[in-house]
């Protein structure tokens, strides 16, 4: 299939599937003939939530009717609240009742909640019907559509149930970033700086030079930035579908951003939970030696830069508490990612008091006290 005009094109090849991450601007139009390209499917449903559907859906939905397939739309309400059991049922239900067979195809319109959810329910509706990624917010786009994590969040946490269920395609319009808020936009950048920082020095620099923020869903290099992001994220999983090694890296900022956002009951947006986790365990690796000093203040430079938080104040015995109840511990230790300098990290295993230390050497510490 020839790319449309002015697209962008990354392959990803995983062990369990290969697939297109298609990146252009005003592409919405064309998801009927990249999701016809990718199945034979008689039936599409559009899943999407209260905010983005009355945006895009029609668009999406003509062109899936006009690429030959029967269209359907399930929305529900926007929000983290919704990516729960009730919803997912709701959805299966919904599936069920148009009539979709597991030829046919799910299409997630939205940005990371709507990824997760719609993409766990094609991967359990009949044992795994297709999805078709179409994110529409900057986070979704960079991260969470590419590399097939799916779930849904439990009363006992986040991301609970779920599975791995990559998509047949990935269909990203960077101008649907045009609808979105600036302070959301801004969180997205957190997962920006953390592939920068994890794997891309030329990245990391641009982001030091300019800013995401200053010309938000209009730099004319917007393309070119999602691209390079869903490389880095395309490298890692292609090497490491199911996280067993190098996948963890994409952890990086996550063992403390994820304490800080239980902490805000998940107030604070995800992308500045990451970016203020990553700015603290930079500094606590300059204390313990790992990195030098100009590392976290760069981290600490750009962060700022995209507003986005470089500390928390918030109690260490809690911060350590909610860190280390995170799901990817491994009995008394867990992995996590220190930066050794700008592009490259490491996955450590530490225990609890080894990660009590990096808390105490790296939050709350903030020169400039943000
Ligand atoms: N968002 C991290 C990952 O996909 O592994």
């Amino acid at each position: 299939m020839s790319k449309p005009m002015a697209c962008e094109v990354v392959h990803v090849s995983v062990p369990s599937r290969t697939y297109d991450v298609t990146i252009g601007r005003g592409i919405l139009d064309q998801v009927g003939l990249l999701t016809r390209a990718t199945c034979n499917a008689t039936r599409a449903c559009v899943i999407s939530d209260s905010n983005v559907s009355p945006l895009y859906s029609d668009v999406v939905i003509d062109s899936l009717g006009k690429a030959g397939m029967e269209p359907h739309l399930l929305t529900f309400p926007a929000g983290e609240r919704s990516k729960g059991i009730r919803t997912y049922s709701d959805l299966l239900e919904g599936l069920a009742k148009a009539g979709l067979t597991r030829d046919d195809v799910v299409v997630a319109l939205g940005g990371g909640v709507t990824g997760d959810l719609a993409g766990f329910a094609a991967a359990t509706y009949m044992r795994g019907c297709a999805v078709v990624q179409v994110p529409t917010s900057l986070l979704a786009m960079v991260d969470s559509s590419v590399g097939g994590k799916t779930a849904i969040d439990l009363s006992a946490g986040k991301n609970l149930a779920g599975a791995f269920f990559q998509p047949s395609a990935v269909i990203a319009d960077v101008d649907c970033l045009r609808t979105i808020d600036p302070l959301l936009f801004a969180d997205s950048c957190g997962e920006v700086i953390k592939h920068g920082v994890l794997a891309d020095p030329s990245l990391f620099e641009r982001l030091e030079e300019r800013p995401l923020t200053d010309e938000g869903p209009g730099d004319d290099d917007l393309i070119g930035v999602v691209r390079r992001n869903v490389e880095i994220k395309r490298d890692i999983v292609d090497a490491d579908e199911r996280e067993g090694g190098v996948r963890q890296t994409l952890n990086l900022g996550h063992t403390i951003g994820h304490a800080i956002e239980a902490a805000s009951d998940f107030k604070i947006g995800h992308g500045s939970c990451v970016a203020a986790g990553l700015c603290c365990m930079a500094r606590a690796c300059v204390a313990k030696g790992i990195c030098d000093e100009e590392v976290a203040e760069r981290i600490e430079h750009v962060v700022a830069a995209h507003g986005l938080p470089t500390d928390t104040d918030l109690d260490h015995e809690l911060l350590l508490e909610l860190a280390g109840s995170d799901k990817k511990r491994h009995g008394d230790t867990l992995n996590i990612v220190v930066p050794l300098s700008i592009g490259h990290v490491e996955v450590k295993k530490v225990d609890l008091p080894e990660l009590g230390e990096l808390i105490d050497l790296g939050c709350g510490v903030a020169s400039d006290g943000r």
